[in-house]
């Protein structure tokens, strides 16, 4: 079993509703997996249930050989795994610099002092906030605080990523770009799991997609595989013809 990430029967409840419904799939190390599906179809709870943020009601998640479903969110951040959140939550008191240097601090390395310093630095380099290390947080564009929040996210040094709709709301020039970073993090050795709904992006970086639809996996494959695939079809077009 040489899987990164193996997910088997992964259930979440809210009252009545079942948002993630017995889901099956495994994320192999390397790989950049498309996580897609229509509005409220489960994918932001997939990923608070990986990530701990909330507790599975059933289900097994083995990460790195560990079985992790409800463990507490820092003990598998500590292990590797890191996500970005839909709705940004950066740490508004403090400076762009401090809130890498709080993930620095809270991650695998325990980095502080100088050193930390500098690799806060080159992480804002990184995702392109190269210039912004004093400022506050409410003071950035909205792109820019996603960009905070990878940079936080990359502070823990994960081996899997998470990205929850990281590429929303982009123009096309920072679509390029942010495409372009996510391949680099890729290409640097990070495993990805992408919820996303902007489908280019889909199509240029995933050799693999899960698609989901009121909680339940409806298809696997190429993007084009998928695409093409009847019930995804069906279960995009009842979106938007309840939109
Ligand atoms: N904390 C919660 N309490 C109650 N219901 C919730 C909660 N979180 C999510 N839900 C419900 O669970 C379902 C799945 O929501 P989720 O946010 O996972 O969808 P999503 O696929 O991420 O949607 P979107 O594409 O709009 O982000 C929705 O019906 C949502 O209203
Ligand atoms: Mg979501």
């Amino acid at each position: 079993m040489s899987a990164l990430l193996e997910v088997a029967g992964l259930t979440r409840r809210f009252g009545g509703l079942i948002a993630v419904d017995s889901l099956d799939f495994a994320v192999e190390p390397g790989e950049i997996v498309g996580l897609l599906g229509p509005n409220g179809s489960g994918k932001t709870t997939v990923l608070n249930l990986l990530s701990g943020v909330l507790r599975p009601d059933a289900g097994r998640i083995v990460f790195r050989g560990q079985a992790i479903a409800g463990s507490p969110a820092h003990r598998i951040a500590r292990l590797g795994m890191a996500r970005t959140f839909q709705l940004v939550r950066p740490l508004a008191s403090l400076s762009c610099r401090d809130n890498v240097l709080a993930g620095l601090a809270f991650g695998r390395r325990n980095a502080w002092g100088d050193a930390a310093r500098a690799e806060a630095d080159r992480l804002l380099e990184r995702v392109g906030l190269g210039l912004a290390g004093d400022t506050l947080p409410g003071a950035l564009t909205y792109i820019d605080q996603k960009r905070l929040e990878l940079a936080r996210a990359l502070a823990l040094q994960p081996e899997l990523l998470l990205l929850d709709e990281w590429l929303a709301g982009l123009n096309p020039t920072e679509l390029d770009a942010g495409i372009a970073l996510v391949r680099g993090l890729s290409g640097q050795g990070i495993t990805i799991l992408l919820v996303e709904h902007v489908m280019d992006a889909i199509r240029s970086l995933c050799r693999r997609c899960l698609v989901m639809n009121t909680g339940r996996l409806i298809a696997t494959g190429s993007p084009a595989e998928v695409l093409a695939d009847p019930e995804v079809v069906r279960a995009y077009l009842g979106d938007e013809a309840d939109a």
